[in-house]
């Protein structure tokens, strides 16, 4: 049964300026949601709280499979992923980073290699995989982070800002990845991005936010 996501009435502020408003979004469809609104209209942080790093100051954020309601324990935290611009590498090699999140899960040695080639495959990496993480372009390093994130199969998986600060070619990488896992069609990913022809070519559901809720969805 698919993990799905219910918003409803959240509001957050930081240092006493309101930053979410009554905002409510349900995701519970496969496929490509993509949220658009100008700089500061709250997505980033929308994203936080559906990826469960923060908690909102009041409302609900409910996972669901079926009828069940999840508690956010391990368990649910490690089905949802939210990958974020600019993403930490580790001083090591590309591989190692990708397999980070299966090695601190405890993958087993043989499958490990497996999913991580193959998602090093997937985003245009493997001839790179035992080069050094730090030597890699700011785009190569946007597709290492989305790499890493495959790996674990998330169910959801949010992106903030894919394409930010990358060229137009890693740009065009990026959305094509994003357009193939959309046809994979197993997980729900939820994209913040401003570029408004961006958000036309990879969403089914495009959702509209400003001043801290989503005004249209
Ligand atoms: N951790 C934080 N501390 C203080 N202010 C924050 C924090 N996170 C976000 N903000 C503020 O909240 C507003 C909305 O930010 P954000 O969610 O990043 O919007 P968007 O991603 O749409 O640009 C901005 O004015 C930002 O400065
Ligand atoms: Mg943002």
């Amino acid at each position: 049964m698919s993990l799905r996501l219910n918003i409803s009435d959240v509001w957050k502020s930081y240092n006493g300026k309101p930053v979410l408003n009554a905002c409510s979004i349900s995701f519970d469809r496969n496929g490509v949601y993509v949220l658009t609104g100008h700089n500061g209209s709250g997505k980033s942080t929308l994203l936080r709280i559906c990826a469960l790093i923060e908690s909102p100051d009041k409302g609900e954020v409910n996972y669901f499979s079926g009828d069940n309601i999840f508690s956010k324990d391990i368990g649910l935290r490690r089905r949802i992923t939210l990958v974020l611009p600019g993403i930490g590498l580790f001083n090591t090699t590309v591989f190692n980073n990708a397999a980070y999140g299966l090695k601190i899960r405890g993958g087993k040695n043989k499958e490990t290699e497996r999913k991580v080639n193959d998602a090093l495959k997937f985003v245009g990496l493997i001839h790179k995989k035992n080069h050094n993480a730090l030597t890699l372009s700011s785009g190569e390093t946007q597709r290492l982070g989305i790499a890493r994130a495959m790996v674990i199969e998330p169910e959801m998986l949010f992106l903030d800002e894919p394409t930010a600060s990358i060229d137009n070619e890693n740009t065009k990488i990026v959305e094509d990845i994003i357009l193939n896992m959309k046809k994979e069609g197993r997980s729900k990913i939820i994209i913040a991005t401003h570029d408004m022809p961006q958000a036309e070519r990879l969403a089914d559901c495009m959702l509209l936010m400003d001043e801290g809720k989503i005004i249209r969805g």
